[in-house]
């Protein structure tokens, strides 16, 4: 990707990652891809907003090279230390021997950790201001948003919030601005990001966001790190973050099974069926064919949670087991929930999902359903009751 113009002397210099599919280890499948987005601001004083993954750095020199040698880059901000933003930190930081860099405290940490430099450091802190020329640019610690190092930058002149993580979308594309793609695209991949990155600190998430409201910037521009810059839908975006951050539900059931030989995934439909027959939306996952980052996006704000494996050895089945894992540590907060399952002869796997459901803090509201082998006609019938109760509770 060239560098790009977003605004008066402010330039888009990141990369695209055509074909990265798995994000964080396995823990987000990016099936669009993803951006590593890097800016470069040319004032009296030329400062570079953030690095990308070090298999970029090449790509990002090249970039800058388009408006500026580096050797003329001044100062460069860290807003956050992970490496999909700080890996070329080391060989940019050696072709910029006039840089001073800009971060929080824990950023100066993370990058001597990760890398063994961190070039001549300023570790700053919420509401410190460095000026550039015509541009001041303000700093604004945003601690686990969604590391303990993470921090925005703001520059009033341009009207521009600097981001980071926040209010970005795993999104391979060469435009650069929400208005250019397809939005609804783009708010499913802003839902997911949220969802798979951010869900766990919706806390505090709505404390910095109501801080930053405070200071009462003037935002024309958010300039994320991953994916689109928000210019025609910033209102939305920051409405959705702030009912995402309160844990807001709706009305939807997320029913989430795993089968051996289909009697779990049986039952699984009568409950869907029980469910909307009182006019509940429930959508269906078999989470061996489901991605699970698209899952916990519509889990996100969903009320009900209905959780199904057969038992094998003892437990549950090995990929919800996996997936209820990565559940509790997203920590849902006020969302509903039972379990169910088949089984041949000791039926453990229903027992410990309850016990997922508890750490996690979501509500059970009622017994959870077991049938031995193949489930009866009674057992189904009990399978759309539970079904119809729970969307009940849901609607309560
Ligand atoms: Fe995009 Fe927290 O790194």
């Amino acid at each position: 990707m060239a560098a790009h113009l977003v605004k008066e002397s402010v330039y888009s210099v990141g990369c695209v990652d055509w074909n990265v599919r798995n994000f964080h280890g396995s823990t987000y499948i990016t099936d669009r891809g993803v951006t590593y987005n890097s800016y470069l601001i040319v004032d009296d004083k030329i400062t570079l907003i953030d690095t990308v993954h070090k298999g970029f750095a090449k790509e990002l020199i090249e970039n800058i090279k388009q408006i500026t040698e580096l050797s003329k880059i001044e100062v460069i901000v860290i807003n956050h230390i992970e490496p999909d933003h700080s890996g070329a930190f080391p060989e940019i930081i050696k072709l910029c021997p006039n840089a001073k860099v800009y971060g929080t405290e824990k950023s100066r940490q993370g990058l001597l950790k990760y890398y063994g430099v961190c070039g001549d450091f300023t570790a700053v802190k919420f509401g410190q201001s460095l000026n550039r020329g015509k541009r001041t640019l303000e700093f604004i610690e945003v601690p686990m948003i969604h590391w303990p190092d993470s921090m925005f930058t703001y520059c009033a002149y341009d009207k521009i919030l600097f981001s980071n993580d926040a209010f970005g979308q795993h999104y391979a594309t060469n435009k650069i601005f929400d208005d250019e793609v397809d939005y609804c695209a783009l708010i499913e991949e802003a839902k997911k990001y949220y969802a798979n990155i951010l869900w766990p600190f919706g806390r505090l998430i709505s404390v910095k966001l109501e801080a930053v409201k405070k200071l009462n910037f003037d935002i024309e521009l958010i300039l994320p790190s991953h994916g689109l810059i928000w210019r025609s839908h910033i209102t939305d975006i920051l409405n959705k973050y702030l009912f995402w951050a309160a844990n807001s539900v709706e009305n939807k059931v997320a029913v989430v099974y795993e089968t051996m030989w289909n009697s779990t995934e049986e039952m699984a439909k009568k409950i869907v069926e029980g469910i909307t027959s009182e006019g509940v939306e429930a959508f269906l996952f078999d989470i061996t064919k489901c991605s699970r980052t698209d899952l916990a996006a519509y889990m996100l704000d969903a009320k009900g949670f209905v959780f199904g494996s057969s038992t094998h050895d003892n437990d549950m089945l090995p990929v919800i087991a996996g997936f209820l894992h990565f559940f509790k540590g997203l920590k849902p907060k006020g969302r509903k929930a039972f379990a169910f399952g088949s089984y041949g002869w000791s039926g453990e796997a229903v027992k410990n999902i309850e016990a997922v459901i508890a750490e996690a803090g979501v509500e059970k509201t009622q017994e959870s359903i077991k049938a031995v082998y193949a489930p009866s006609d009674e057992e189904l019938k009990k399978c759309y009751e539970a079904g119809k109760a729970f969307a009940l509770s849901i609607k309560g």
